[in-house]
């Protein structure tokens, strides 16, 4: 490849910056909450620069029905703020309002090799058993975009949950193949943060299935908008085994659904999984299940509330998606005008 002209500047060493994002394409469930938006918040309170963000046009990519979508990305803020996140802090906005994300999104995918995106399994998963002819080409390209979202603002590091471990190592080649065919050293390769007990909360009813806001089933998956019942009926129900707790974490590898309210547990009090054992070595689920249930009433009661509240002036969630979104567009446009300039595209301004 031909270098690029000597002129482009190279923006190193990249400044420590955390990008994440949620499809507001449901509700939010307790694995979006222990995966992601706990973690976003502990992360805006370390002081690192935050910038977190509802991804509708993500969302898109299978079918929304548009009066939902915009309820959905709306209850999604309310989530974010209720669970701690400051928008004086943290930038908080929705994607389709900052369309540097778009733009990019092409250039991107320009750059993605379809042997790449041949490779992505959430598409084969949420593919399967249907007709793949049939998906959206959005869907297909969704990485490719999802690296956009991420490097428009050179953010250096993304907390997510582990499903989102592949195509954030896609973000990671698209950052290299852009940077050596355009010989340049231009866009960060970001690194994941997928850290703690609960990266792949699990179904109630499958301890082998993920968490998902998508399963048809409501008994699988506790949301953030439960209410204290709801959430002790869907504890005293998940499925279990017979075996008491045991006392040690490689004991429970065997024991999918076990493992995942051990989990749940440890993610929501705070203490290591070892700690909870300690605590629990010998009971029997009838006993874990009650406490599990008052813990998760007691961390989650206080954020559904807040959300209800919050919801109540969606004028006011709009206007702070909107300040949200004005302050990343003056981040990302002046990194999309350098990514112009660095292909080639003329702009009006440009030298
Ligand atoms: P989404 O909307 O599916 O999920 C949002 C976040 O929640 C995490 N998560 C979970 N974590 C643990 N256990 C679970 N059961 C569970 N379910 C979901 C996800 O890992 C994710 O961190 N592609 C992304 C959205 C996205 C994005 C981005 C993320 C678009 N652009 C840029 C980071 C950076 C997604 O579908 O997330």
């Amino acid at each position: 490849m031909t270098p690029a002209p000597s002129a482009v500047q190279t923006p190193k060493p990249f400044k420590p910056r955390i990008f994440s994002g949620i499809q507001p394409s449901g509700g939010l469930t307790l694995g979006n909450y222990l995966g992601a938006l706990k973690r976003f918040v502990e992360k805006q309170d370390e002081g690192i620069e935050t910038i977190y963000c509802l991804v509708d046009m993500h969302a898109i990519t299978v079918w929304q029905d548009p009066e939902k979508l915009r309820q959905q990305t709306r209850e999604g803020a309310a989530a974010f703020i209720a669970a701690g996140i400051d928008p004086a802090r943290s930038i908080l906005f929705n994607q389709s309002q900052v369309s540097a994300h778009a733009e990019l999104g092409w250039i991107f995918n320009c750059v993605a090799r379809l042997g790449w995106m041949n490779r992505m399994t959430q598409f084969k998963d949420k593919t399967a058993g249907k007709n793949a002819e049939a998906a959206s080409l959005g869907l297909y390209a969704y990485p490719s975009l999802m690296a956009a979202d991420i490097l428009t603002y050179h953010a250096t590091m993304v907390p997510v949950g582990d499903d989102q471990k592949q195509h954030l190592e896609l973000c990671r080649d698209i950052a290299i193949k852009f940077n050596n065919d355009y010989g340049v050293d231009f866009f960060p390769v970001v690194e994941p943060l997928i850290e703690g007990a609960a990266t792949r909360v699990m179904s109630l009813r499958d301890g082998t299935k993920k968490m998902s806001k998508s399963d048809p089933s409501d008994q699988s998956r506790i949301n953030l908008t439960d209410s204290a019942d709801q959430i002790a009926a869907k504890i005293r129900k998940a499925k279990t085994d017979p075996e008491p707790l045991p006392d040690t974490a490689e004991a429970l590898k065997d024991r999918p659904e076990a493992k995942n309210l051990v989990n749940i547990y440890s993610a929501l009090s705070g203490q290591t999984v070892a700690a909870v054992l300690v605590e629990f070595a010998g009971a029997q689920f009838g006993t874990f299940k009650p406490r599990l249930a008052d813990l998760a009433v007691a961390k989650l009661g206080p954020i559904t509330d807040a959300m209800n509240r919050l919801m109540t002036d969606p004028a006011e969630i709009d206007r702070t998606l909107g300040k949200g979104a004005a302050r990343a567009e003056a981040l990302a446009r002046p990194i999309l005008n350098k990514t112009k300039d660095i292909v080639g595209m003329i702009r009006s301004g440009s030298e």
